[in-house]
């Protein structure tokens, strides 16, 4: 199956999986399984808004990471000051990357938003430089969408 048709059928599944009845944490968890199920990332995870300052870790599939990120501070602080995704081929060359674990080498970093305003964001990170293309983009856009009607 090549990545747009996997990231299809792995969002159709996703859409069934989402539920309004629980709390986003519980969502949050379900999806990060189920991209770590069907995909070869590294570590999938959010990071959500807590503060207006720095985002906190939630739900995520991978080793142990940074616990705060602050607004303007490596790929996903960068993400949330811009307000659009980034991708990230040399996590190396991204100037004040926060290196959580010296394993991962590319990334993607999306925002997510819950009723219009920034709520946190979803970052996936590969250990294989050059990870991440558009249809990646597309892929966890859409999915992002489904977790979003959650959210509102
Ligand atoms: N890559 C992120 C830090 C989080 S970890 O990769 C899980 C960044 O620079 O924002």
């Amino acid at each position: 199956m090549n990545k747009s048709a996997k990231y299809k059928a792995v969002n159709l599944q996703l859409s069934g999986l989402m539920d309004r009845d629980v709390h986003w944490i519980a969502n949050a968890a379900n999806f990060c399984s189920l991209f770590a199920d069907h995909f070869d990332f590294f570590w999938i995870g959010f990071y959500y808004k807590i503060d207006p300052s720095y985002l906190e870790l939630g739900p995520f599939q991978g080793p142990a990471a940074c616990t705060k990120i602050h607004k303007g501070k490596g790929v996903c602080g960068h993400v949330w000051q811009e307000g659009k995704a980034q991708i990230v081929p040399n996590v190396h060359r991204f100037p004040g990357h926060i290196a959580c674990n010296e394993e991962s080498k590319s990334e993607i970093v999306l925002p997510v938003f819950s009723n219009k305003k920034f709520w946190g964001v979803l970052d996936v990170d590969s250990q294989y430089f050059s990870y991440f293309d558009n249809e990646d983009l597309v892929g966890l856009q859409k999915a992002l969408a489904t977790f979003e009607k959650i959210l509102s």
